[in-house]
């Protein structure tokens, strides 16, 4: 039974991730410190004999040596997310995204950990105004967040070789989906939207609205971690990877979209008024994936297109977190 640690298991994607690992009868050990996770998000799995949950803090690497002891691989999660959140406090971004990575890092190498797949961003295209966004084309960061995940990359490229270690690094682009916290001053404009609709609020977009996003449903994200630990093509090992759909939507039709499938839930939401705010600082304007590099080395072919998601992910949110 192959042995799998998820880092930030008790948040959106990680704990997404240890629902279908656990499915597929993977042994699962999760570490969280829930400072952006929730309990609520492993209590399901709690009971499961394959499960085990460290409470701990990715800046402490005896911590990491504890959870990577006889682990086959990791999906690395932990992170703190927001690129606004880095901008006001860019040193614990980084305490944790840079160091916590590098703890990381070195507990896979030291415990012979086989393979150490990390959640990347595409906040990495930075600057680039090329689209759609290719692998080996990137710009400059835009934010100290972006930074951090840049390093990342470069932590992870060195470690293949210096020592041997495995890595492969996934580029997520925008992902939504159930369990993402729709609350707190640094949630994504999805759940945040959701939540907003939902009480009759009127969500207020950054800038015009024509900004766009190829916004990834999560199940794509798991298929994605999962063809990175099940792989056999050694090729395609020591590399990153998009992680999107190859579409893009724009930040104003995704909220009419949002509005239209609320709407079916509650008929009031249609009639809601949308707002507009400045642009903020550090956002990149156009974001769209190339996803060839995904389907040609790891067979990727994402199993929902953004509407899909979005509807899914709604129905969520209404049967999940309706007040009403
Ligand atoms: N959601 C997205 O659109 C997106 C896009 C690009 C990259 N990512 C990356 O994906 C990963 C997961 O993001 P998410 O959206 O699930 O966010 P999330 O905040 O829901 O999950 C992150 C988890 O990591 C935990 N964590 C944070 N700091 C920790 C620490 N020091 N020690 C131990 N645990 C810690 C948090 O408690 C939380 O449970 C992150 O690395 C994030 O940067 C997410």
């Amino acid at each position: 039974m192959k042995h799998v640690l998820v880092t930030g298991a008790a948040g959106f994607i990680g704990s997404n991730l240890v629902e279908r690992l656990l499915e597929l009868n993977y042994k699962v050990t999760a570490l969280d410190n829930f400072v952006t996770g929730y309990q609520k998000n492993i209590d399901p799995f709690l009971s499961n004999p394959r499960f085990s949950f460290i409470e701990g803090d990715i800046r402490d690497l005896e911590t990491c040596q504890k959870a990577c002891n006889g682990i086959d691989f990791i999906l690395h999660e932990a992170a703190l997310g927001s690129v606004p959140r880095s901008i006001n406090d860019p040193i614990t971004s980084n305490d944790v995204n840079v160091g916590g990575f590098l703890n990381m890092l070195v507990a896979a190498r030291d415990n012979g950990v086989k393979r150490f797949v990390y959640a990347a961003s595409s906040s990495t295209y930075g600057d680039s105004k090329a689209l759609p966004k290719v692998e080996d084309n990137i710009g400059k960061p835009l934010s100290p967040y972006a930074v951090t995940k840049l390093v990342n990359e470069i932590y992870a490229d060195v470690f293949h070789k210096t020592y041997g270690l495995d890595t492969i690094g996934l580029r997520y682009f925008n992902v939504f989906g159930r369990r993402q916290d729709p609350n707190g001053a640094y949630a994504a404009v999805i759940p945040k939207f959701v939540i907003q609709l939902m009480n009759h609020e009127s969500p207020t977009i950054n800038g015009d609205g024509t900004f766009s996003r190829d916004f990834t449903y999560i199940d794509n994200v798991v298929q994605m971690n999962l063809l990175a630990i099940e792989t056999d093509n050694h090729g395609a090992l020591n590399q990153v990877y998009n992680t999107a759909v190859g579409d893009r939507t724009t930040i104003k039709d995704m909220t009419e979209i949002l509005k239209e499938y609320l709407s079916a839930f509650d008929p009031a939401i249609k009639d809601i008024e949308i707002l507009h705010g400045p642009t903020r600082k550090g956002d990149v304007p156009h974001s769209l994936a190339s996803i060839e590099k995904a389907r040609q080395n790891l067979g990727y072919q994402p199993s929902h297109e953004f509407r899909d998601g979005l509807k899914e992910a709604v129905e969520w949110y209404w049967e999940n977190l309706n007040k009403n």
